[in-house]
């Protein structure tokens, strides 16, 4: 960047100024294309599991989500929080649960309502590759029903996702973090192992041995890991109903073949989960970012954030994760350009209403059609056409223009022939093979 006096006496920009922010990225063709196929897979099947799209804003009042967690990092250390010009207090979605449990409570729909979203989400994260402070995520909520059949959909409903996407090392482990009835007498019996082992355990852990024990079960640092294997279980806790439920989640997995493992220290990094809760683990990937995606139950939320009593399960997977984890196992890769036809001008500006005209008639009758703009010689414009990944190009010259003709060459044979103008419509939609189309794109 030129150094100079900035103008009018401001001050000038830094050099990062016009880059994207620290942990935020520009998603740019082609890439964006595996984005598209990505997303376009889970509408389809979270359609066809009976999922309707919700969208919430990106921001909310800051009350909505004090309940995911005033002892989660997520809230306390990573919202991204701010006053707007009316003095109310916001706050960047961090997650994408408590959105749509509030609107949920505004709307009132009948339940059960069964939603999908794609969203970003906002953590002010140390950012590094697979940890970003803008990730977004693919999530479904399904809220108004606490019958274990739906948990069993909601995590089929993943799993099969992946599987889908081409994914085949990953792991799907679950646990029950039980009730309001079970779960204090557990957190009691936690606490007091962990007391008699505190200076075993890291700082970060000792802090919040008190106010969030099962937190410590999550910490990764080994002398910690040490401790947790040998804390009480929280499944060797449940209640009668938590046990029932835990064991029915269990069975109508296996009914349906959906492989899992139970892990008894597995509490996920938000405040609001009960009973059933799960993530699905990459193998390919590094084990401090190999979270595809989790989630669980949230039965109190709804309550707690003053609606009626709504239990609900759902769950979130992380877009740029699942990419990452496709690239370490070689699935999904990037398409490749593809058009049906691309037109090229051989005649220059007196064809210009030619060109246009026939490019809206392939564009408008469904084909995949493009052209290059600028009076570009007929060298750069196949060139340009070859780029673009054309099947056919289709030379308007003018000595085919004097016949009321055109040329279409097969860009992978190179053989060219002469196709009446009233004619090359229907001659591409004849010659083109819409399977090999979706097969490149
Ligand atoms: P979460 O586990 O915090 O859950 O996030 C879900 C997924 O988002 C993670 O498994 C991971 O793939 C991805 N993710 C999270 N943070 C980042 C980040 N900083 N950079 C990249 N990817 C990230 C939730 O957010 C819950 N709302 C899920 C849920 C829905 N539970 C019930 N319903």
């Amino acid at each position: 960047m030129q150094e100079g006096p900035a103008p009018e006496g401001k001050p000038q920009p830094s050099a990062d100024a016009y880059r994207a922010p620290v942990g935020t990225h520009d998603v740019l063709p082609p890439e964006s294309g595996r984005w598209a196929a990505l997303v376009a897979k889970f509408a389809a099947r979270a359609t066809r599991f009976g999922y309707g799209l919700v969208m919430t804003p990106a921001y909310e009042h800051i009350e909505v989500f004090q309940r995911v967690g005033e002892g989660t990092d997520v809230v306390r250390k990573e919202m991204y929080e701010f006053e707007d010009k009316g003095g109310r207090r916001l706050a960047l979605r961090p997650e994408g649960t408590a959105p749509v449990v509030r609107a949920y409570i505004q709307h009132r729909p009948t339940p059960p309502w069964k939603v999908w979203y794609l969203s970003p989400h906002f953590r002010h994260e140390k950012a590094q590759r697979g940890r970003y402070r803008q990730h977004h995520q693919l999530g479904v909520e399904a809220i108004g029903v606490d019958d274990p059949a739906l948990d069993v959909e909601v995590i089929s409903l993943a799993q099969g996702f992946f599987t889908s996407v081409g994914l085949t090392r990953f792991r799907l482990a679950i646990n029950s973090l039980g009730d309001g009835q079970c779960r204090p007498g557990y957190l009691e019996a936690l606490r007091s192992y962990l007391r008699a082992h505190a200076d075993e355990l890291c700082e970060d852990s000792r802090s919040r041995l008190e106010a969030n024990p099962l937190r410590v079960l999550d910490c990764k640092v080994p002398a910690c890991v040490a401790v947790t294997e040998r804390a009480p279980q929280l499944l060797e806790h449940l209640c009668a109903d938590c046990k029932t439920h835990f064991e029915a989640v269990q069975a109508g997995l296996d009914a349906i073949g959906v492989t899992h493992e139970i892990e008894p220290r597995l509490v996920r990094g938000l405040d609001y989960y009960t009973r059933t809760t799960f993530e699905f683990a990459s193998e390919a990937l590094e084990s401090a970012q190999n979270a595809l995606g989790g989630g669980g139950r949230y039965d109190r939320l709804a309550e707690e954030m003053g609606g009626p009593p709504s239990p609900g399960i759902g769950f979130g997977i992380g877009i740029e994760r699942v990419l990452i984890a496709c690239d370490a196992e070689g699935v999904l890769s990037t398409p490749k350009p593809y058009l049906d036809a691309y037109v090229v001008d051989a005649v220059g500006p007196e064809a210009g209403a030619e060109v246009a005209a026939l490019l809206a008639e392939l564009r408008e009758t469904g084909l995949f059609a493009d052209r290059a703009y600028g009076g570009r010689s007929v060298k750069a414009q196949t060139k340009s056409a070859d780029r673009a990944g054309a099947r056919y190009v289709v030379l308007i010259g003018r000595a085919e223009m004097e016949k009321g003709a055109v040329a279409v060459r097969d860009m992978e044979s190179g053989e060219q022939v002469e196709v009446p103008r009233s004619r090359v419509v229907g001659w591409l939609h004849d010659h083109i093979d819409p399977t090999h189309r979706d097969a490149r794109r």
